[in-house]
């Protein structure tokens, strides 16, 4: 059995079952589909790759501890719409005790829930699902529990699957290391390719081109391809437009690498080289960035960590002239979020922004002490809207992030995504390099 779903067993206990369920296909339009993608918690316990399946999980089931509901095999629709594994095929390839076809789930319900003291279970997500579960309990309860034993206890398994996920194993830091790799590539890439009348979206191909070629199932997330002002917004996503001599490039993309996400962002010149205020605002960015990155460490908790980014980055804005006062004060006020308006990182993992809590308890926001095995983006940047009157005008319409993925340690940290360089100097060499 693969040793998530082990752990899941022994964390839930011997008086619970847990329904599981896969993600389904999504409509993009009329009868075509957006790309499927798996949901994560469901990937994570089973490895299972298909839509409409229900994973039960069933500790004190001897025989059957995990049984895997999927599409049986049919042929017609096989030849339309792909290969299933079926039902022998979560057996033989997913290590399922047992598998029926799907349409069994409703049928099989009370089977599977009778005796069981707690049921783990999202509501929310699959409001299907969520009828049929609903149903099955109003009708236990209508028959004043004469002639069954449902769960009187329904948990969310968010916080145990989160709290799994959040500390990533050997293996999985071994798929995010390749994940790592491979968007770093691709970051170097792009960096060696761009020129000035190219189109964002030459780029954007250049990048997803290199994610496949290298064997990851594509973006994790939409790229962010962002040339001069584009940079100032934060999701943009529409990577369309000309890019300037003179401008910079923000880019922020990352792949997806057997269901891990990496999440790089770089900024650079369009032609190679920075400009002096360009390469002022670059540096208080990269400075503070190598700081969050060595403040991400045992020892150290999410909070400190976003404490400290804004007290460098206003400290930064202040130097740049963008803020005036006690740093103290502009943070007080919360001035800084002019320039500075998001978190200085998140947890990566199955998801970009992926599962765990950030408190350790009620209350204390952002509280929770980084631990070894846990991943995490560094992303602080300034972003100086184009007509922004009160900022010196040299500055205005500059956007700049700098982003790597972090794995902490019981020494200290390891950056994932050091394969492509920040350093503005190396960058202007690598770009000037591939001029020649
Ligand atoms: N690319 C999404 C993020 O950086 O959070
Ligand atoms: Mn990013
Ligand atoms: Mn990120």
């Amino acid at each position: 059995m693969r040793k998530q779903l082990k752990d899941f067993i022994e964390q839930i206990g011997k008086d619970a079952v847990a329904i599981i369920p896969a993600a389904h296909e999504q409509t993009r339009s009329y009868d075509t589909e957006f790309k499927f993608h798996q949901d994560p918690d469901f990937y994570y316990l089973t490895g299972f790759p298909e839509p409409d399946a229900i994973a039960v999980i069933n500790p004190s089931n001897k025989k059957h501890p995990f049984t895997l509901f999927v599409r049986p095999r049919d042929p017609l629709m096989e030849t339309w719409y792909g290969r299933r594994e079926g039902t022998e095929g979560a057996k033989k390839n997913y290590g399922a005790d047992k598998a029926l076809p799907i349409e069994k789930f409703e049928s099989e319900l009370p089977k599977l829930l009778n005796g069981a003291e707690k049921l783990y279970y999202r509501f929310g997500v699959d409001t299907k699902l969520d009828q049929m579960i609903l149903q099955y309990l109003s009708g236990q309860r209508f028959r004043r529990l004469k002639t069954a034993y449902p769960p009187h206890t329904i948990v969310d398994p968010t916080i145990i699957l989160g709290e799994m996920r959040l500390h990533k194993t050997p293996e999985e830091v071994e798929l995010m290391q390749k994940a790592g790799d491979i968007a770093a590539e691709a970051h170097v890439l792009a960096m060696q390719a761009c020129k000035p009348g190219m189109n964002e979206s030459q780029i954007e191909a250049l990048i997803e081109h290199h994610f496949r070629m290298s064997g990851a199932s594509g973006a994790a997330y939409n790229s962010i391809i962002g040339g001069g002002d584009n940079a100032t917004i934060l999701h943009y996503v529409e990577n369309n437009a000309p890019l300037k001599d003179g401008d910079l490039l923000l880019i922020d993309a990352g792949c997806e690498y057997k269901g891990y996400a990496s999440d790089i962002t770089r900024t650079f010149p369009v032609n190679g080289r920075f400009t002096k205020p360009q390469r002022e605002v670059y540096d208080v960015v990269l400075e503070v960035q190598i700081e969050c990155i060595e403040a991400t460490k045992k020892g150290n908790t999410v909070k400190q960590r976003q404490d400290l980014s804004i007290e460098l980055l206003t400290e930064g804005m202040k130097k740049l002239g963008l803020l005036k006062g006690k740093t103290k004060d502009l943070i007080k006020k919360k001035e800084f979020m002019k320039y500075y308006m998001h978190g200085v990182g998140h947890y990566l993992g199955l998801d970009v922004h992926d599962a765990g809590r950030y408190f350790t308890e009620q209350q204390a926001k952002n509280s929770r002490p980084f631990a070894p095995g846990m991943v995490l983006t560094v992303e602080p940047g300034l972003y100086i809207p184009p007509d922004d009157k009160s900022a010196p005008s040299k500055y205005r319409g500059i956007g700049i992030r700098i982003e790597d993925d972090v794995l902490v340690t019981e020494e200290g940290n390891v950056n994932l995504t050091s394969k492509v360089t920040k350093d503005a100097d190396e960058i202007e060499e690598l770009m000037m390099k591939s001029l020649n």
